[in-house]
């Protein structure tokens, strides 16, 4: 059973879907989606495991500005991962991330390492954007701004998916979820994602068990970023899901949570 609610956090309301119980591992979303995009997982949660999904801020149900943080970063989202596990009293968790979830998850462990016991970098890179990216990040802030989410969720749809591309309801879903964030939202993430510092100086310093998943044919975040993600953590493992596309969990959500549950059996 997948259980709703809206935490009240030291860093204002934050909206979470939590499924399980036990150990805790929180699953941190892709832009411009939202906690919604777990549900496959959450629906396969191993025992003994409790998984825990926040909306980052600015998307979903939870508010785009936190009193104290009005420059969107990955750093702000990670102090939000922070004050999820402080709200529920959870001292350590494994914290993984699908894409921008991925940076939110690697700025958690350079914020607060001690509270991670374990990492799951999903279709992501420890890198920051190219000069090309800023620039293909600065039109697509124009473009949200101009002509709202559903010219954001037009252009990206085409290249979250794989293997379900052709799946109406799947894509509807997909659709909903990014059609139900703000402009504001959407855009300070643009912004957090552009200016985000590169993290790969963090990994040859991880001392933490580390999953690295990814989709074959993910086209945003290619399998060459995950397999140098790999190389460069001591206490790492590499699994491709075939057919699946960046949105890996949804395109291939069973393949995915038995990853998920054989490293967390294996690792942790
Ligand atoms: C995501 O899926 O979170 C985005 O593709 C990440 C990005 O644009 O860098």
């Amino acid at each position: 059973m997948i259980r709703e609610r809206t935490l009240e956090t030291s860093r204002g309301p934050i909206r979470c879907l939590d499924a399980g119980a036990g150990w805790p591992l929180l699953l941190i979303h892709a832009f411009p989606l939202n906690a919604d995009m777990w549900r496959p997982q959450l629906e396969r949660v191993p025992d003994g495991w409790r998984y825990i999904a926040p909306d980052v801020r600015g998307f979903g149900s939870t508010p785009a500005a936190a009193a104290d943080d009005d420059e969107p970063s990955m750093e702000g989202y990670a102090a939000d991962v922070q004050a999820v596990m402080d709200a529920l009293e959870i001292e350590t968790a494994v914290v993984g991330g699908l894409s921008m979830g991925g940076y939110i998850a690697l700025a958690a462990n350079r914020r607060s390492p001690e509270r991670l016991s374990g990492l799951v970098l999903a279709d992501t890179r420890s890198e920051a954007d190219t000069p090309e990216g800023r620039a293909n990040r600065m039109k697509m802030s124009a473009l949200v701004r101009s002509e709202g989410v559903s010219a954001v969720a037009d252009q990206m749809i085409p290249k979250l998916l794989g293997s379900s591309r052709d799946d109406k309801t799947i894509v509807g879903q997909v659709r909903s979820m990014i059609e139900g964030n703000s402009v504001d939202g959407v855009d300070r993430a643009i912004h957090a994602m552009m200016n985000r510092p590169d993290s790969t100086p963090d990994l040859s310093r991880l001392s933490l068990p580390v999953l690295v998943i990814v989709g074959e044919e993910d086209a945003l975040t290619p399998l060459a970023d995950s397999e140098r993600l790999q190389r460069r953590t001591s206490r790492s493992q590499l699994v491709v899901l075939p057919g699946a596309g960046h949105l890996s969990n949804i395109d291939a959500p069973e393949a995915f949570s038995t990853a998920l549950a054989n490293f967390l059996a294996s690792n942790l």
